[in-house]
């Protein structure tokens, strides 16, 4: 079979696929949705394993995808996950897969989804203090996401990475403890940039902890050098923390955007291609699907919606307007 790859007018390549399996959650991180959750997707909307399996091997067989990341919402509470990963593990060795979880129900499911293919986790923990824990997420559950993190290494799906999003005036304090844990651990810690994907609107470009405030933060307690790895399409600016060998990251998605290198497109859980985060258009591959399309017409319709992808996310123009899907529902 002929690759096409799934390439946009600014010469960029997606070779890295992020599949959100559903757009619910078990947590409400008060920074991505409302206390009582969001209006879900209707179930006979949201793709089936089948379905979502067809997409995968068309990504992978036909358009050059090589790396697949499952997301959500919360992809473990998707029922026929570890069956997902099976059959897209068995679409070749080479393909590099995981998962973005908050890890609730990992402890569980770790080994099974190692089994059954799966790489790599990334846990999504933005501090180690139960209160703070709970103030964010809502829930008291941070026992359930050491035991999972745990279970996950223990597992061999590492290197563990642990994504973390700072918030000012709730845990903004807390960058060095959380990477002290980290590192005792093993873990392998990034930092996000808070970007505007909240389903409540509530981002601001002054309420967001920059990447140069997270800097100074940690250079209180440690010392960061430049990993010397270039960065090249990983949105992580790697450091070496103390002279290595452990690590830490950040991600600068809004001060420093690296849009310019993306490699990335993403399906949402009811069948949509988005060939970027920020994206105000989709592509509805699940009608295709539906209507009885085959393989090459879906290929087709998946070129096609990358080639209005636009050359960065624009957060900064005046003009910018946040996507009508949130974050939970395209998947980070
Ligand atoms: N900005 C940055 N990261 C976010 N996440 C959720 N919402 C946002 C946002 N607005 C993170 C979660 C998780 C991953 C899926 O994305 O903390 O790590
Ligand atoms: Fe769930 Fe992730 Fe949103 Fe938190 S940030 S509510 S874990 S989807």
């Amino acid at each position: 079979m002929t690759t096409t790859p799934l390439a946009d007018r600014y010469g960029r390549v997606a070779t890295d696929l992020r599949v959100s399996l559903t757009d619910r959650c078990n947590l409400r991180c008060n920074y991505c949705m409302p206390a009582e959750g969001l209006d879900w997707l209707p179930d006979d909307s949201v793709l089936t394993d089948d379905e979502v399996v067809r997409l995968i091997t068309i990504g992978v067989e036909r358009l050059g995808i090589r790396e697949v990341r499952f997301t959500g919402g919360e992809p473990l509470v998707r029922r026929g996950l570890t069956g997902i990963v099976r059959r897209t593990r068995a679409l070749g060795d080479g393909l590099e897969l995981s998962i973005t979880t908050n890890a609730l129900g990992l402890a569980r499911t770790a080994a099974a989804l190692a089994e059954a293919g799966l790489d790599r986790v990334n846990v999504s923990l933005d501090t180690v203090r139960r209160d703070t824990f709970e103030t964010i997420t809502r829930r008291d559950r941070l026992h359930d996401v050491v035991a999972g993190l745990e279970a996950a290494q223990a597992a061999g799906l590492g290197p563990v990475k642990v994504n973390a999003v700072l918030l000012r005036g709730t845990n903004d304090d807390q960058a060095g403890e959380l990477l002290a844990w980290c590192l005792e651990r093993g873990y392998e810690l990034r930092f996000i940039e808070q970007m505007p994907l909240d389903a409540q609107h509530g981002w601001s470009r002054t309420g967001m902890v920059t990447a140069e405030e997270i800097f100074d933060r940690l250079a209180r307690d440690f010392t960061l050098t430049p990993a010397s790895e270039p960065r090249g399409s990983a949105p992580a600016e790697l450091f070496l923390v103390d002279g290595g060998p452990g690590t830490v990251g950040v991600i600068a998605s809004v001060t420093r955007p690296f849009c310019g290198d993306c490699d990335r497109v993403r399906l949402t859980a009811d069948g949509q291609v988005r060939n970027c985060l920020f994206a105000r258009e989709e592509s509805d591959l699940r009608a295709a699907l539906r209507a009885g399309a085959g393989d090459e017409e879906v290929a087709g319709r998946w070129v096609a919606a990358m080639a209005g992808k636009r050359a960065g996310h624009g957060i900064d123009d005046p003009a910018f307007l946040q996507p009508d899907r949130p974050m939970s529902a395209i998947g980070g």
